[in-house]
């Protein structure tokens, strides 16, 4: 085991999925509850992260004596080298030049957590984010590596196994820096590195059972990949002390809600209430053209209608969600933070209070690709864990204007062959998110010498890592045209097909 000492950074989680990509399993502690965590652990090594405050301040977050005390060894990043630093006995100051963004490292000497990857006289591109850096290393230390702004830019004390860097190794932007993370726990503290997603597995479903009792839980499906994994993981916690409730709005995509129940009844036999509530929300829907009023009046039903089916089945103590670690960032900067709202995100948001119930999020430290990793170790078929991510409001964000069963019907068939073609071309995996939205224009053609008055729709393709930004996909101009002719042969309504080259910024992913 190692442990993560959080100082407050952004990209904390960042440094337990690098650790957990070396096989090895960790968990994070905030500064204040480290010697606890250390008691309880007896972890193999400790890492430090980085933090916002400034260690030349007083009064700013300082490193547990008993961190010291535990005699193991010690990697501390950014904040965390400072404080170190600072701690045995050197110094940090807050200087002119400052460093953020892309930097390089000269790498000066070998050492343990260099391990051969990063050799002596090579360039390293780092990530850097710091104002205050190193200026006297403590005794015992030497410096390995220099950058611009940061003379001490990686630093070790081999005798003790304490090293330190003013970069960032965890982030994407540091190509290399994955493998410094990756030294450090199985070369300089000898951790095995054979932990697995079976392992997570094991652990995540002692915690529910922990955590749950004998309580009853309920789960609201979706049909994506977050959910369908946190209730198969939670069925294998809990069995039948589990209930799913799979709300129907009548947005899905063609064959989505059988796909959904066909797989937990038949397939994981998970008690499952499908309650298809069509009918209601297109009825709600009725006239309301403005994006955020569709979003509020979907989200205002499907609480309605998901606490109703919740007392149907007598209840629940916990309510179940596959929340991953981006949504919890970014829903903190949507509620907590300076940010504007851009767009009301949809959930079961406000219904534990309302119902009196505890949250059960067995998925909330693991990033998108890990959860399909999870989801690969559970069983479940390549097709729903490689799914692309669908939003919660479903088809009436891609149809802009007023929403009717027609239209919905109508964009079914669109995307239903736009992404039967991304499939047989092998592109669906490459892509982030496509999808089709029908436009609320029509626009003239000619088909066999008629005229004719339909309705245009656009193409999406979206590549991105978290959804936060997001490239267009380049389609090749060819298959593009094989989509187009497709569509309008195929879907009588449609008779003219765009495709949507706006990244993220400056538009959004979805329409609305
Ligand atoms: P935007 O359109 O904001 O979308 O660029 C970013 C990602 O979030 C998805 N999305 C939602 N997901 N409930 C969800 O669960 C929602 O209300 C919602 N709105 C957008 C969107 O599909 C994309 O993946």
């Amino acid at each position: 085991t190692i442990l993560i000492v959080d100082f407050g950074a952004q990209y904390t989680q960042l440094i337990a999925r690098r650790v957990r990509e070396a096989g090895v399993y960790c968990e994070i502690a905030p500064f204040n509850k480290a010697a606890e965590a250390l008691a309880r652990l007896a972890p193999k090594g400790i890492i430090l992260s980085g933090g916002p405050a400034s260690v030349a301040e007083a009064g700013t977050p300082r490193i547990d004596e008993a961190v010291f005390a535990a005699q193991v060894p010690l990697l501390g990043i950014c904040y965390g080298q400072q404080a170190m630093c600072a701690q045995l006995g050197g110094s940090v100051t807050a200087p002119e030049h400052r460093e953020f963004g892309r930097a390089f490292v000269e790498v000066t000497d070998d050492c343990p957590l260099f391990g051969g990857v990063w050799a002596p006289g090579a360039r390293e591109q780092v990530w850097m984010s710091h104002g205050d850096h190193v200026d006297r290393l403590p005794p015992g230390f030497r410096a390995v590596g220099v950058s611009d702004g940061a003379p001490f830019a990686a630093i070790c004390d081999e005798a003790r196994g304490y090293y330190g860097v003013q970069f960032h190794p965890e982030v994407s932007h540091t190509p290399h820096g994955g493998a410094l993370l990756r030294n450090f726990v199985r070369n300089v503290c000898g951790c095995a590195g054979d932990w697995t997603m079976a392992a997570f597995r094991a652990q995540a479903i002692a915690g529910i059972r922990a955590q749950v009792g004998q309580g009853r839980v309920i789960c609201g499906l979706s049909g994506g990949v977050d959910s369908s994994v946190a209730a198969v993981l939670i069925h294998e916690a809990i069995g039948d002390q589990l209930t799913c409730v799979f709300v129907d709005h009548g947005l899905m995509r063609a064959g989505e809600a059988d796909e959904v129940v066909t797989l937990f009844r038949d397939h994981y036999n998970i008690p499952l209430v499908h309650r298809d509530a069509s009918g209601l929300f297109l009825g709600e829907l009725a006239g309301v053209t403005d994006p955020e009023a569709k979003r509020k009046t979907i989200g205002r039903l499907f609480i309605d209608v998901f606490e109703a089916e919740a007392k149907a089945v007598g209840g629940a103590d916990f309510l179940a969600q596959g929340t991953l670690y981006p949504d919890v960032i970014e829903s903190v900067s949507f509620h907590g933070g300076p940010s504007v709202t851009i767009k009301s995100h949809h959930n079961v948001g406000g219904l534990p209070e309302r119902m009196n119930m505890k949250l059960v999020e067995p998925l909330r430290e693991l990033f998108k690709d890990e959860v399909r990793d999870l989801g690969r170790e559970l069983g479940l078929p390549e097709r729903l864990v490689g799914r692309h991510p669908f939003p919660g409001p479903g088809l009436a964000i891609r149809i802009p204007g007023e929403i009717t069963k027609e239209k919905c019907d109508l964009l079914r068939k669109v995307d239903a062959i736009y992404l039967e073609e991304i499939r047989n071309a092998g592109l669906y995996d490459a892509i982030w998110q496509a999808f089709a939205v029908l436009l609320p224009v029509r626009t003239v053609g000619v088909m066999g010498d008629a005229r004719t008055y339909d309705h245009a729709c656009a193409l999406r393709a979206v590549t991105s890592t978290d959804g936060m930004t997001a490239d267009v996909f380049p389609f090749d101009h060819a298959l593009l045209g094989r989509m187009a002719t497709r569509i309008i042969n195929e879907v009588r309504g449609i008779n003219r097909v765009t495709y949507d080259i706006t990244s993220k910024p400056p538009g959004t992913i979805e329409w609305e």
